[in-house]
């Protein structure tokens, strides 16, 4: 007769999941998240006015870059506030930023760090107040939070202006005037596809197939700046549009030189005029000639 030995362990944990508790949960957290980001892809901006005003489109500062003309982009800074009916969108790459660790070369000859190119933006951002339009990120600015998980310039965005619209990846903002009786629609990305070196404005076409009918669509990230006034469509559709590609105060650039750009990259900060009681625009290639004209007129 053999000896039977049983084995029986009494107090195995066993494992309970309830997914759709678990998925509910994630749906909850998803939500909060969403409320909590200030990050956005559509933005409406209401003006009253009766007299024409102007938005000047500014991107690529590459603030802390040695390469920067730092004299010219305070000149431009000191013109849009003392400007009448001047406000400013910027398009990204405000700061230099190179935290990346392949980058380091770079991040070694930067004029300052990246503690003060931040402290600098927030305090131009306080500067310009409400001036400021909105305000779209670049790859530069995006790089932060590559490397680390943390969106600063978004935060410091909200810190310092806090009613100017976030758009992380860009997008489209409507400028409704005198409640409607116009609307400008500006659809604005630092970085589009299709970009050709011998047609500066051919990435703005694509996005205006692709992306949405603007009547103003702004690209920067190139630094080689263009403003195309041209036309779209027929009939009861035709209308005017306007392509601008912004320019820099980054005019010395290591990396251009190095890679066959040569002088690729330009200051010019476009604008364009608006008109508040019929769609009409005027585009301007350097911010110091539509401050000369809209000074005329206030
Ligand atoms: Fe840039
Ligand atoms: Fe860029």
């Amino acid at each position: 007769m053999s000896a039977e030995v049983r084995v029986e362990c009494v107090d195995k944990k066993q494992s309970v999941f309830d997914v759709l508790e678990y998925l509910q949960h994630k749906i909850r957290e998803q939500d909060i998240l969403h409320r909590k980001d200030s990050g956005q892809g559509e933005a409406t901006i209401h003006i009253h006015t009766d007299k024409p005003f102007a938005v000047a489109f500014s991107a690529d500062w590459h603030l802390g870059s040695a390469g920067v003309d730092y004299a010219t982009f305070l000149d431009h800074v000191r013109l849009i506030l003392e400007t009448p009916n001047l406000f400013v969108g910027t398009v990204g790459d405000l700061v230099d930023n190179f935290v990346k660790s392949r980058m380091k070369s770079a991040m070694l000859h930067a004029l300052f760090g990246p503690q003060e190119q931040y402290d600098v933006v927030r305090e131009i951002f306080r500067m310009l107040g409400d001036k400021m339009l909105w305000h779209a990120d670049g790859n530069h600015d995006a790089w932060t939070e590559d490397e680390s998980g943390v969106n600063v310039l978004g935060m410091m965005l909200s810190e310092a202006v806090a009613n100017v619209p976030y758009l992380p990846y860009g997008g489209g903002i409507n400028l409704v005037v005198n409640d409607g009786k116009v609307v400008y629609r500006i659809f604005a990305k630092h970085k589009y596809r299709f970009n050709s070196s011998f047609n500066a404005t051919h990435g703005n076409k694509r996005m205006h197939e692709l992306e949405s009918p603007y009547d103003v669509g702004v690209t920067a990230h190139t630094h080689n700046p263009s403003v195309e006034h041209t036309h779209r469509w027929n009939g009861v559709y035709g209308k005017d549009i306007i392509h601008i590609v912004c320019g820099t105060y980054k005019v010395s650039d290591p990396y251009a030189a190095a890679n066959g750009y040569g002088q690729s990259s330009w200051i010019a900060v476009p604008v364009v005029v608006f008109y508040p009681d019929e769609k009409r625009m005027i585009p301007f290639y350097h911010l110091e000639d539509a401050v000369e004209i809209l000074k005329g007129w206030s």
